[in-house]
């Protein structure tokens, strides 16, 4: 066995890699923070999307094929999108930004609800409240069909 520290491997190590491997693992650390810190941030604090400009949108086609197989669609309107629900012949249109934490609702035509997967949050299609933790009921939309000659009949979803 030697006893030059060099040779084993054991011994005392020059400051300067010492130095190397702190800066190593102090800047690694660094990255990795900033990689959890940063999209949490994000997440926090999303960037503003602008108020639509309108105080309505063209929701399409009345026999929009989403619409009718799942009896519902989200149109995009603004920084709030709209859940457009048909029922029957008739058209129903709401906030479709859960008012617990913001997740999309979706229609579940066999409960006759909007239902939102994040929380088991529920409304009735008046936008009310029906179960689960939100705290306010869904925003209220009119809707309107447009008849021109000669083109298929369109919805459009119009601010109350
Ligand atoms: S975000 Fe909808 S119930 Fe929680």
């Amino acid at each position: 066995m030697s006893g030059d520290p060099t040779v084993s491997g054991q011994g005392p190590e020059s400051p300067g890699r010492r130095r190397l491997i702190n800066w190593f693992l102090g800047t690694s650390f660094g990255a990795l923070l900033a990689s959890i810190v940063y999209p949490l941030a994000r997440f926090m604090d999303p960037p503003e999307v602008a108020e639509a400009a309108t105080n309505q949108v063209d929701a399409g086609p009345i026999n929009d094929p989403e619409l009718r197989e799942k009896g519902f669609k989200i149109v995009p309107f603004g920084n709030d999108p709209v859940i457009l629900v048909r029922v029957g012949d008739e058209y129903r249109a709401l906030g479709a930004t859960c008012t617990h934490l913001n997740c999309t609702v979706e229609f579940r035509s066999e409960l006759q609800l909007l239902w939102c997967n994040c929380h088991n949050g529920r409304f009735d299609l008046n936008g009310q409240v029906a179960g689960g933790p939100p705290p306010k009921p869904l925003r209220i939309y009119d809707v309107h069909r447009v008849e021109e000659p000669g083109r298929p009949t369109t919805l459009v979803i119009e601010k109350v």
